[in-house]
């Protein structure tokens, strides 16, 4: 243990520059949330109405509160529990909030034990796909494919395997030469290729079928659980609240400039999300399938259009590939701020605080890969059915309650924590009204809202209704 203390201390690495953040972080926001959680979720909750409010939870909550926690992450520079810790103390807090840094540590490893079995899904669509499985297929053969897939817990726990090794791997290898180079290519070449698969949705000939149900409001059919889903969703797919963003902004070199790198990162996050739900929904009504039909909608739809396209197996495959690139990305951010703690505060080096975390994470990710089938059982969740237990379980504490919760209180402690000089001087901001807009958002409007928003969870306002 004396040796262990008397170790250096972690030292941490530092982005090229202002882009190899904004591929990082987009790298992390960009994720299986864009392109497989919410086209499901959007037709889970009927479309229109569901994409309007989450498109303002992330310009209204979602970049304000992004800002606040690279700010966070930038001024201290250590991992978010750490981070919690010293700006507390310097700004003469409650030494209390380091157990924001705690609960996103918790918030990530439960994510990603549900996350890496899903990745696992890609993975495994990647050989089928590529080795003409879905050629001959229709629909309904496409469905039956994938349900006889996840009934299997072997297959399951095999992708989930290789997916969680490789994302120790990366991580193990530290942040310069593991995640910079990672992302540089694979995100222009995933946004091409959703771009291609757009370019076939609209020769579907059910293209505004799509449209419609994208970006038609019908309020009628957006429940109160729905705008819970949608806010709790622009905390995950722009991977906040749990101290992901605020270790990249960790990261982060002085001169960038904190607000224009966060606009930049929603703005791409959500088009992603657009162009897959604008892939997938014509196919979809083209071929007469259900837009509920929940975890299973992409890899139940897209092999259809890969079955009938002129080059299907190769775009089919790459798509895949590119998939598990994003969701790749995103799981290293997800264990990163556990890896930074183990290795700051414990001694442990890189791959020894990797290999321990991902063991942890892969152990907890045999409960959701057993959730689709011998362990699967069904609850009500404000009036809607969950088939898939302990991953339903896990999303709805992480995505619904935990995110949220971890970033009202990034919020309030960017916002009103900080002293006024601090976050002024670390935000950067040209002009002092920007500055003031911001700080307005983040004290009032950003919390206030997501707070309405999780009372409304445990039904705090039915007994005024
Ligand atoms: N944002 C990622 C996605 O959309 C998921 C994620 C959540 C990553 C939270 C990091 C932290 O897929």
């Amino acid at each position: 243990m004396a040796k262990t203390t008397t170790k250096r201390r972690y030292v941490h690495g530092q982005w090229s520059n202002r882009w190899a953040f904004i591929l990082a972080a987009t790298g992390s926001a960009v994720g299986l949330g864009n392109i497989w959680k919410f086209p499901y979720i959007a037709g889970e909750n009927g479309g229109g109405a569901f994409v309007l409010v989450y498109i303002l939870c992330i310009a209204v909550i979602g970049i304000p509160i992004m800002m606040g926690e690279v700010m966070l992450g930038r001024r201290a520079r250590q991992s978010p529990i750490n981070t919690m810790r010293s700006l507390s103390a310097q700004e003469g807090r409650n030494g209390m909030w380091k157990y924001v840094g705690w609960m996103g540590v918790a918030a990530g490893f439960l994510i990603l034990s549900y996350y890496s079995v899903i990745a696992g899904w890609a993975l495994a669509y990647v050989v089928r796909t590529a080795s003409g499985m879905f050629t001959i297929h229709t629909a309904d053969g496409v469905a039956n494919i994938f349900g006889e897939f996840v009934s299997d817990p072997e297959k399951l726990l095999f992708w989930h395997t290789v997916f969680m090794v490789m994302t120790v791997i990366v991580v193990a290898r530290g942040v310069q030469h593991g995640l910079e180079k990672a992302v540089r290519f694979l995100m222009p070449a995933l946004f091409i290729l959703l771009l291609v698969l757009v370019g076939y949705a609209m020769n579907t000939g059910f293209f505004n079928e799509g449209l419609h149900f994208l970006f038609d409001a019908d309020f009628s059919k957006l429940t109160g659980e729905g705008v819970l889903t949608a806010m709790g969703h622009a905390f995950f797919t722009l991977s906040l609240g749990m101290g992901a963003i605020m270790i990249y902004g960790s990261y982060l070199p002085q001169e960038a400039s904190i607000a224009k790198t966060s606009i930049t990162i929603g703005i791409a996050d959500t088009v992603v999300a657009l162009l897959a739900g604008l892939a997938i929904f014509p196919i979809v009504f083209a071929n007469g399938l259900e837009p509920a039909a929940g975890p299973s909608l992409i890899f139940e739809t897209l092999p259809v259009a890969f079955g009938q396209m002129p080059g299907g197996t190769l775009f089919g495959s790459l798509f895949f590939i590119l998939l598990v690139f994003a969701a790749w990305t995103s799981a290293i951010s997800l264990i990163e701020p556990a890896v930074a703690y183990l290795s700051e505060n414990h001694g442990l080096d890189r791959v020894m605080s990797s290999a321990v975390i991902g063991i942890g994470v892969w152990a907890l990710g045999i409960l959701t890969a057993m959730s689709f089938n011998r362990w699967a059982f069904n609850f009500h969740f404000f009036g809607k059915a969950k088939e898939n237990g302990m991953f339903d379980i896990f999303d709805i504490l992480t995505a619904n309650i935990m995110l949220p919760l971890g970033g009202i209180l990034i919020a309030l402690f960017a916002g009103w924590g900080m002293r006024r000089h601090s976050s002024q001087d670390e935000m950067q901001m040209k002009s002092i009204i920007s500055y003031d807009v911001w700080s307005f958002i983040i004290r009032y409007v950003s919390p206030t809202l997501t707070i309405i928003i999780l009372l409304h969870l445990f039904g705090f306002f039915d007994r005024f209704l």
